[in-house]
């Protein structure tokens, strides 16, 4: 049936028809929870640069593909043909959605999210190009594109941001791959900033690490959901990109695996980072042949099969809806977003605001003056039920860089009292957004940036430092998170619907 539902209604939409349907078509739209001035209402949620919802169309690709569940790697019972031939199909759809000429590239699954495979390359890269130790990070990554090139490679220099703007800084790359020359094994950088949303130009970046023999890799995990990707095939092949990595619950398939988009032939050169069942073509006591085969070659161990399945489904609609299109559309609501809030006393909003001269997209991280980070995503979501997400966001550096004086004190401490802290820290709040956002939704969220800027002072004494992490929580409500959603509370409702 739920199949059924899909066909029936999406048909052969494309574009904006198929923008409107899908839109109103994720998991957790209409979910309401209580608020601290009373009665309840629906989450408005700008979380997505955490993980997106998920879209309803590959829910039911997944609930349809369990109905046919088995494991992949045999063509000989029909489940297991079928669940082979779907997983191929997610492979391919990887690679067309991310334009990776397939001639060329392998895309494969790793782990839960882009993590995975930042870690897998920093090793694939290391023991491609022995001698050459040095990653250059830009100051904007992600602890997830810049820790695996510490630890797997060995050193990392970071690029400084251009000052007041948040973007990479291109003559600093320049420098460094000079005076690096050798020495540096590859250039990863975001494609978009999960703090300030601001888009990288990657393909610029490319080919300045080309031109220096340096390798580019590149993190799309707040980039694949909102602009279009074109890793191969560009005029200049220069600007081609070496790899690319993204997750697949950034990608509106929560529960999906992360991605990796590489070149077959420099993982052909050295011996698979990980081995196990399904990459070997014979093992003996003494000795194992890898197979010369990808993906197979690079997924050691049972895939997660429904959710690679599910987010090939997010891509294809995606990709029906049209990433140009799409890009466009996020660009609007974003800009609108920005400007209402930057109509709000006291918002101060990190990075270029200008995206005619700062192109930026999904994220937009800010402070409200003289209110903590913490209190302002508290009353967010105490009084608006609004969702988002509040400190570093795991780019301590690059928040640092964009509020050097409100992070001096934090980072002067020793790392046992950071561990001891009992004050909330430093940090900014995000507000980040999906292609199920709306108008509405800004509207309610720059009312309620409205409403804390107003009466920050009512709000404070409502307020104490508590919790394992030192934030601001109310004194007198609490939406009990057991009280909200408990699965051993639900179990016998869920059992019930069992027979
Ligand atoms: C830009 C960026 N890179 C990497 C990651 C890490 O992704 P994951 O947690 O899916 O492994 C994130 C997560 O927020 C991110 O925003």
């Amino acid at each position: 049936m739920a199949a059924n539902h899909s066909n029936a209604h999406n048909g052969a939409l494309r574009g904006p028809e198929l923008l409107a349907r899908v839109a109103t078509d994720f998991l957790g739209l209409e979910t309401r929870y209580p608020l601290a001035s009373g009665g309840d209402s629906r989450r408005v949620y700008l979380d997505s640069t955490a993980p997106t919802l998920m879209m309803g169309t590959a829910h039911r690709a997944m609930e349809a593909l369990l109905g046919h569940y088995a494991n992949t790697h045999s063509l000989l019972h029909n489940s297991a043909k079928l669940a082979t031939q779907n997983y191929a199909w997610a492979h391919e759809r990887v690679l067309s959605f991310v334009g990776a000429d397939p001639d060329r590239y392998t895309a494969f699954f790793a782990g839960s999210g882009a993590t995975a495979g930042m870690n897998r390359l920093a090793r694939v890269f290391r023991d491609l190009r022995p001698g050459r130790d040095t990653a250059l990070v830009s100051i904007m990554e992600h602890h997830s594109n810049d820790l695996p090139h510490r630890k797997h490679l060995g050193r990392v220099l970071h690029l400084p941001a251009e000052e007041g703007i948040g973007s990479i800084n291109l003559e600093a790359l320049e420098q460094l791959l000079v005076q690096e020359r050798g020495r540096v094994n590859y250039v990863a950088v975001t494609g978009v900033s999960n703090v300030t949303g601001i888009i990288n130009p990657i393909h610029d970046i490319a080919r300045l690490a080309h031109a220096h023999d340096a390798l580019v890799l590149v993190d799309g995990a707040q980039m694949v959901a909102h602009v279009p990707v074109q890793m191969s095939g560009r005029a200049d092949p220069a600007e081609d990109i070496d790899a690319l990595v993204f997750s697949g619950h950034k990608t509106y398939v929560p529960g999906s695996p992360g991605v990796v988009i590489a070149l077959k032939e420099q993982l052909r050169q050295i011996d698979p980072v990980e081995v196990g069942g399904g990459m070997v073509a014979r093992v003996l006591t003494d000795h194992y042949s890898v197979t010369s085969k990808f993906p197979d070659r690079e997924e050691a161990g049972t895939p997660n099969i429904p959710g690679a399945i599910g987010l090939a489904t997010s891509l294809e609609v995606l990709d029906r809806i049209g990433m140009d299109f799409l890009f466009a559309e996020e660009e609007k609501l974003l800009s609108y977003a920005l400007e209402q809030m930057l109509a709000v006393p006291g918002v101060v909003i990190y990075g270029d605001t200008d995206i005619e001269r700062c192109p930026r997209v999904a994220s937009i991280s800010f402070n409200i003056e003289a209110v903590h980070h913490s209190l302002v995503a508290a009353i967010l979501n105490d009084y608006h039920n609004i969702a988002v997400r509040n400190e570093c966001f795991c780019a301590h550096p690059y928040v640092i860089e964009m509020m050097p004086e409100e992070t001096a004190e934090f980072v002067a401490l020793s790392d046992e009292a950071v561990e001891n802290l009992t004050s909330p820290k430093p940090g900014m709040v995000r507000a980040s957004f999906g292609l199920y956002n709306t108008v509405d939704d800004v509207d309610r969220f720059t009312a309620a940036l409205r409403d804390i800027s107003a009466n920050s002072a009512g709000y404070t004494p409502l307020y104490r430092i508590g919790g394992s992490d030192h934030e601001y929580l109310h004194t007198s409500f609490e939406a009990a998170p057991e009280s909200l959603f408990n699965i051993p509370g639900m179990l016998d409702s869920l059992l019930a619907n069992s027979g």
